[in-house]
């Protein structure tokens, strides 16, 4: 697959196979996810991988409400993505210039993520809307970490759809605004 088709392939997977995701392909995208790069190279992120059934469908239950996320609780594997500490330099930068870094971080590194997994053949699918604190609860996390995304992943049962996106026109110019 060349880096287009990749992007053309890596969609928000919701339906997934039954089938089991081997150990090893998850770690191969968190070792991509782990090359990321990042501010001030501060690396502030930690993948909780579960293949626990259990923890999944208590998981999946806090990510669904209002009718998001039902299919959260009936997927091969979840990976939960705490924010850790920023390095010193990282965290004046983001003070001095008013930017949050470590987010745009931890999405840089998510994406790196399912674009392996993409390449490996497995769906994903970024979910932002979950309730955080029982999350938290049920991975053992500290309640002064946050866990801003979780990834669900697994092998798809669903096509590749056509991306519908803004057109180039109106999100990019040349030279000014
Ligand atoms: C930060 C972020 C949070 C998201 N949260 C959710 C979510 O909670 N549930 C969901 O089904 N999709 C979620 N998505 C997936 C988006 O809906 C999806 O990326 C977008 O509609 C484009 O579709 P595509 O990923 O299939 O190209 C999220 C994506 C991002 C980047």
């Amino acid at each position: 697959m060349d880096f287009h088709e990749l992007i053309l392939n890596r969609q928000s997977t919701r339906k997934y196979l039954p089938d089991d995701v081997d150990r090893t392909l998850v770690t191969e995208c968190i070792e991509a996810a782990r090359l990321a790069p990042s501010a001030c190279n501060s690396q502030p992120w930690h993948f909780i991988a579960v293949d626990d059934k259990d923890k999944i469908k208590e998981i999946g239950t806090a990510a669904a409400s209002l009718g998001m996320n039902k299919f959260a609780a009936d997927v091969p594997v979840i990976i939960a993505v705490v924010l850790e500490k920023m390095n010193f330099t990282a965290k004046i930068g983001s003070m001095l210039k008013n930017k949050d870094y470590c987010m745009l971080d931890l999405g840089i590194a998510v994406e790196h993520f399912c674009l392996q997994a993409a390449e490996k053949g497995l769906g994903t699918c970024i979910l932002g809307w979950f309730d955080e604190k029982k999350v938290a609860g049920i991975l053992g996390v500290p309640g002064n970490k946050r866990i801003p995304l979780l990834i669900t992943m697994g092998y798809p049962d669903c096509e590749i759809r056509k991306k519908i996106r803004k057109p180039l026109e109106e999100i990019s110019s040349w030279n000014s605004y």
